[in-house]
């Protein structure tokens, strides 16, 4: 007798490969890249140094980073073709489809887009995350009526980020706060995007259509758009002294606060921790305080009510305030989450390569068969 079919829906709890790339502990709110706590990611490496940890599997020497980011920013700059590609897009354009459509079109400037040798495809991928930034940069200064900055090859990956967008070299401590950002979004096992990608890479695609589906995957709301929900939330809210009235009102109407909860974390989310402190340190700094204590007094209700459930603060419940504070446009947060998850994507696409199968699921058919074929004139509604 045939074992009974078991549909895993959602493919919760389904492993599709082993990994050496993230650990994610959501009982002991731990995360780990490469065996690396995102702690001390955070407190020591640099945005740059992390996409090498997570596609090499190791820390760089200094060599081998300055190299390593000399790779990346020398990919910044737009071929002529790809600029007139985004002056051509209707300025409503959702940033993330241009985003899409622009790594995709991407791969027409590469006269060799496939390959099957590993260094190749980082090349490729590296190009991509070279080119992301500038891309979401100059889109939103075309939408605005302003010309596109062309990159500075000098500049840190997110200084050149801020300074592409909002037009002045960022100050030290700024660039920091984005650079962080960028390292808490890289990399978070086997979300949905990077399952996209895995199964794109397993039909052995090339990196550009790897990394569309990642993007494809990635700003559906429930799994990219959480962040710009929960900026939408603490804007609404607009003051600390109207958290509790909001947060009472949503849990009666059985409605989700935005930035909590988590599949994985059944507690805290360690990255929410690093970003909260960094959101408050930013705020103080940047004098705009109102938008991190409506956040903050958001999560106090929230916490107080939810006591009890596995319900804790997630990643975007600071992201949103961070970013804004950062200047960057609400629409860009998910554009900016997919910039720096490419590298995440790409470590997971090549560890997938080395040990490649097609991924090919089934589905159950529950259908009819041996239906009666009907002429189209002899059918009725
Ligand atoms: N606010 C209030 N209640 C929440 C909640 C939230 N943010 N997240 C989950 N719950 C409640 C659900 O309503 C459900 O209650 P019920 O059993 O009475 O119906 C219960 O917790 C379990 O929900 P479930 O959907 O099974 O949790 P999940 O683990 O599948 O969901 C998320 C995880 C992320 C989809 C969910 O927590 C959510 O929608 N959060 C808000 C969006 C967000 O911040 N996403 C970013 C994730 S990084």
């Amino acid at each position: 007798m045939k074992d009974p079919v078991v549909i895993h829906k959602g493919l919760d709890n389904v492993y599709v490969k082993e990994s050496k790339i993230c650990f994610i502990d959501g009982e002991a709110s731990r995360l780990f890249y490469r065996g690396y706590s995102i702690e001390d990611l955070a407190a020591h490496s640099t945005f740059e140094e992390t996409v090498y940890l997570l596609i090499y599997g190791t820390l760089p020497t200094k060599q081998q980073l300055q190299d390593f980011e000399k790779r990346i920013s020398a990919n910044r700059s737009l071929e002529p073709g790809m600029q007139q590609l985004l002056r051509s897009f209707p300025t409503t354009s959702d940033p993330m489809d241009v985003l899409r459509t622009a790594v995709s079109a991407m791969g027409l400037y590469d006269p060799q887009p496939a390959t099957d040798k590993t260094e190749e495809r980082i090349d490729k991928a590296l190009r991509i995350l070279g080119k992301a930034p500038t891309i979401i940069a100059a889109f939103d200064r075309l939408r605005n009526k302003k010309e596109p900055i062309p990159p500075e090859s000098n500049l840190t990956h997110s200084a050149n980020f801020l300074k592409m967008l909002i037009g002045k070299v960022p100050d030290p401590y700024v660039a920091h706060v984005m650079d962080v950002a960028l390292i808490l979004h890289a990399e978070h096992e086997m979300n949905a995007s990077t399952f996209s990608c895995t199964v794109t890479a397993s039909t052995l695609a090339d990196m550009y259509s790897i990394i569309t589906s990642g993007i494809g995957t990635l700003r559906g709301p429930l799994h990219g758009g959480a962040n710009e929900a929960a900026l939408k939330t603490v804007l609404e809210v607009g003051d600390s002294s109207r958290a509790e009235e909001y947060v009472t009102k949503a849990l009666a109407e059985k409605k989700r606060i935005m930035g909590f909860g988590h599949r994985v974390y059944r507690t805290w989310d360690p990255r929410y921790v690093i970003l909260k402190k960094l959101g408050k340190e930013l705020a103080s700094k940047e004098g705009q305080t109102k938008l991190f204590e409506t956040a903050e007094a958001i999560e106090q209700s929230a916490l107080k009510h939810l006591a009890g459930s596995s319900i804790f603060p997630n990643v975007d419940s600071y992201s949103g305030v961070v970013f804004h504070t950062l200047g960057i446009p609400t629409d860009l947060f998910t554009p900016v989450f997919a910039m720096s998850r490419i590298s995440g994507w790409t470590a997971h696409a090549i560890e997938y390569l080395e040990a490649n199968r097609l991924i090919r699921p089934k589905a159950l058919y529950v259908g009819p068969t041996s239906l009666p074929y009907t002429p189209i004139d002899a059918r009725t509604s």
